[in-house]
């Protein structure tokens, strides 16, 4: 079998579970999650069977884009607590067999880093050459790119005719990996965490981090006379050296985990990234999240039909089997909460939540599962675009209002799409702020924690989170290891409208799973006898022993298939 060639490791069998610290435990009651919350809350994670944490930025910084701009790689922020609390952490995680992700943000830095202060203070000095500091044309930026958060990505260094480049927040400038002292700064840095003891990194914007220094304008593709800066992103060769570098010069050392943040991947270039000997451990699959991508930011998004979503999910399945090892998500802290986005209403329970929790996680690749995906948590609905507290969703909103929809509208987009859908406050019981903080939250919380929330959850057997609890336990059971990590992946029924069904199997052991996405009741029918069930979300006895089965609305079954 072709899936045998590759190879057995560590970071494959594990479960990662992304915490957005801001929003997880406030322990101090400042309305802002820390350290010490999450500390407290390692037994949570152990008994939901979670070996890794990726942990959003801690690092100092101003937040202007919520921590992804550091303005110093060696510190913790203080409203998370102190480098001390973060050893703590570490060393308690470990104690349970849990391991510590960090994020690795190293395409830019934040303006208020002391090596963009010392760039502005000279800017031809040796620090200027940390960044881009780049001639303007004509009077105008250097070229057309528009910034991931609108706007020109090139803003003015003061006092002179140079602009530096920020392919994010212009308080995220970006760093020059041409520069070899600002590839040592970083390989040092990493390396200084890595001799911590962390497990790994998740790697943000990695693609971004080459360029094309000359800098070419594009063809515009909106009405402003820009294009996105991810144009020349697209085009530029040479990202494989920067990237086989970074490898060698830090995560080769030791046998380190990592997951790139990979968007605008060159065809043909998924083994160079994360094949058996690829940059990375592993990257996240957002190939079933970009379908709803429009032209035009959120307000512009297409509807994607079940079909097409589940066909997307088994077409990166089948690229990556034999060859790379994917990390799937339903959500993110910069992505919508998957129960709102990918049920339709009438499956927007707590069977239905089940279910698109069992068709993720036992997929093949590593199960990421972000703070509250667990109990179900939900989008959020906002009153005014000033309950938000996200850069992107300011200037989503900005976008929506300027193509002429009205506030209600605009708002009614970023229901639907805003990052701060996933980063309301965990929901871990029915008390003030769900339990979240004895302070004021610094984001709303969800209205809905009163129904959904971690306190209830335990103490009901049949609910969303004991069945999170029995599937990450089944995926990682001794009897069904071997097939739901390493085994292969086979897509079934694949033009069923309906029907989300795919068999696991390693040769000797065969499982399958079915999953009634539709309104109505099915029949599947089998050449093969299903068995033993393994995992259900509505009854079912303990054995099948049938070759069909008739499967309710919303109900996912996993079992085992014999000859
Ligand atoms: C991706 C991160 O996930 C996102 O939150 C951030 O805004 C950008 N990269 C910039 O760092």
């Amino acid at each position: 079998m072709e899936e045998r060639a590759v190879k057995k490791q560590w970071w494959k069998e594990k479960v990662v579970y992304q915490i957005y610290p801001k929003s997880f435990k406030d322990s101090n009651g400042d309305g802002i999650g820390d350290l010490k919350g999450i500390l407290e809350k390692l037994p949570y994670l152990k008994n939901l069977g979670i070996d890794m944490v990726w942990l959003s930025p801690v690092y100092q910084s101003p937040f202007i884009d919520q921590g992804y701009d550091i303005s110093d790689y060696y510190k913790i922020s203080e409203v998370f607590g102190t480098m001390e609390d973060f050893d703590t952490l570490l060393a308690e995680a470990k104690k349970l067999g849990i391991g510590i992700v960090m994020d690795l943000v190293i395409n830019h830095c934040s303006s208020e880093h002391e090596w963009f202060q010392k760039a502005l203070k000279d800017p031809y000095g040796e620090y200027a050459g940390y960044f881009y500091f780049e001639k303007g044309k004509d009077g105008n930026p250097p070229s057309n790119y528009r910034s991931y958060f609108g706007g020109s990505a090139w803003e003015k260094v003061p006092g002179t005719d140079l602009y530096y480049l920020h392919m994010f927040a212009k308080e995220q400038p970006d760093l020059n990996w041409e520069n070899p002292k600002v590839k040592k700064e970083l390989f040092d840095m990493i390396n200084w965490w890595l001799d911590k003891g962390i497990a790994g990194f998740r790697i943000d914007a990695i693609i971004n981090i080459k360029k094309d220094v000359n800098f070419p304008s594009y063809e515009p593709d909106g009405p402003d006379g820009m294009c996105a800066c991810t144009a020349m992103v697209e085009r530029v060769d040479g990202i494989g050296e920067l990237l086989g570098e970074l490898k060698r010069e830090t995560f080769a050392k030791r046998d380190t985990f990592t997951v790139g943040e990979v968007f605008n991947l060159k065809e043909g270039a998924l083994e160079e990234f994360v094949g058996e000997d690829g940059y990375f451990s592993s990257m996240f699959d957002f190939a079933p999240h970009m379908l709803t991508e429009g032209q035009n930011g959120w307000y512009d998004t297409r509807e994607v039909t079940f079909l097409e979503w589940k066909k997307t999910i088994i077409q990166s399945q089948m690229e990556c089997q034999g060859k790379a090892f994917l990390s799937n998500i339903i959500e993110n802290h910069d992505e919508p909460r998957g129960v709102s986005r990918y049920l339709p209403e009438y499956a927007q329970n707590p069977d239905g939540i089940k279910m698109l929790g069992c068709v993720s996680v036992l997929l093949r690749g590593i199960p990421f599962i972000y703070q509250g995906q667990e109990i179900g948590m939900t989008n959020c609905q906002m009153d005014s675009i000033e309950d938000y507290d996200d850069i992107d969703t300011y200037h989503q909103y900005r976008e929506a209002r300027e193509a002429g929809l009205s506030d209600k509208e605009a708002l009614e987009a970023c229901y639907r799409f805003s990052r701060d859908n996933a980063r309301t406050p965990m929901q871990w019981d029915a008390g003030e702020n769900a339990g979240f903080t004895k302070g004021m939250p610094w984001l709303r919380v969800n209205e809905n924690y009163r129904m959904v929330n971690v306190a209830d959850q335990e103490k009901d057997p049949g609910s969303v989170l004991h069945f999170y609890r029995k599937l990450i336990a089944l995926r990682k059971s001794e009897e069904w290891k071997n097939v739901f990590v390493y085994g292969e992946f086979l897509p079934l029924f694949e033009e069923d409208e309906s029907l989300f069904a795919y068999a696991r199997t390693d040769g000797e052991k065969k499982a399958v799973i079915l999953a009634n996405f539709g309104k109505e009741e099915m029949t599947v029918k089998f050449s093969e006898n299903l068995g033993k069930v393994l995992l259900a979300n509505m009854y079912r006895p303990q054995q099948i022993n049938a070759r069909e089965v008739v499967l309710e609305p919303c109900e996912v079954l996993v079992c085992q298939v014999c000859e």
